[in-house]
């Protein structure tokens, strides 16, 4: 790898998106780490990378906003003097419907920052490498972060899952259509957080629920963004790093789920 190497993270003021941070940063990449309104976080984001001897620079935007790939590739473009050698698009929203109760905004809100975002994210950073005419040497690429959701699939979460179904099955697309200059592969994590309206005892029962029965190390999915971005020969996949929990069946979110059945 060479060190001056740039990854960005979209949404990197905490959770994994800070993990993917400092995944890249100990293996020797600086650090493009993107936030929208957890400056706080950021920062501490950027003093966690420079600890670890590499460079964190911030990078703020919306989203949800329909040019923000393009702007975002150009700002970061600006600040590093170069496009990332690899994007983690990792920052997204995931609001509580289902299918009977979803509605026209929630899916386009969805839509826009998990879905259209992320590849035109990838578009962009394939514009610029075409514009530059860099040949093509399978060091670019695009890690679209998704969810075990989608490969065990129920009705919650309605509009989350549609964005991450629809970013999912544009992984092989992109894979096809911005090749050879950028590769494109997925990453499903499993329940890595606690989200939205969870109480820690049901999280803390939720964690165990995939085939190794215990929690899913963060670092551990973090680690699997690094992979990619760092083997050339992988392309047009998605890596599942989740315990084994897309292979446990639920009717509804694991959430629900246990809600709906208290240990007793
Ligand atoms: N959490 C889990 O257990 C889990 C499980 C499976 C898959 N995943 C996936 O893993 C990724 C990370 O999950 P997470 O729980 O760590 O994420 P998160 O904390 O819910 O969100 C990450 C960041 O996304 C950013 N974001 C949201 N809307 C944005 C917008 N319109 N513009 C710019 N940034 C926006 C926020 O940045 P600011 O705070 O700066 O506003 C937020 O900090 C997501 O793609 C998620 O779908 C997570």
């Amino acid at each position: 790898m060479n060190t001056t190497d740039w990854v960005l993270v979209t949404g990197a003021a905490h959770r994994l998106g800070r993990e993917f941070a400092l995944a890249f940063a100990t293996a020797g990449w600086n650090v493009l780490c993107h936030y929208r309104a957890s400056q706080a976080g950021a920062l501490q984001t950027q003093a966690d990378v420079r600890a670890l001897g590499a460079e964190c620079l911030l990078v703020q935007a919306d989203l949800a906003q329909p040019e923000a790939g393009t702007q975002l590739l150009a700002q970061c473009v600006d600040l590093a003097g170069q496009a990332p050698r690899c994007i983690v698009n990792n920052a997204s929203i995931f609001e509580a419907d289902d299918a009977r109760t979803a509605s026209a905004p929630a899916l386009l809100r969805h839509f826009l920052t998990n879905t259209a975002t992320p590849l035109l994210l990838a578009n962009a950073l394939h514009a610029w490498l075409c514009a530059q005419g860099r040949p093509a040497t399978g060091a670019y690429s695009v890690v679209h972060v998704l969810d075990q959701k989608v490969h065990n699939l129920n009705p919650d979460y309605f509009s989350y899952t549609v964005s991450k179904l629809a970013l999912e099955r544009s992984v092989a697309l992109q894979a096809q259509a911005l090749a050879p200059q950028v590769r494109v592969c997925g990453l499903s994590p499993g329940l890595i957080y606690l989200s939205g309206p969870q109480t820690q005892d049901n999280f803390d029962q939720a964690a165990q629920v995939n085939l190794l029965r215990r929690p899913i190390a963060p670092a551990d999915v973090a680690r699997c963004a690094l992979f990619i971005a760092s083997n050339p020969s992988l392309n047009g996949c998605t890596l599942q790093a989740d315990n084994g929990q897309h292979l446990v069946p639920l009717e509804r979110d694991v959430m629900f789920a246990i809600a709906d059945n208290p240990r007793p």
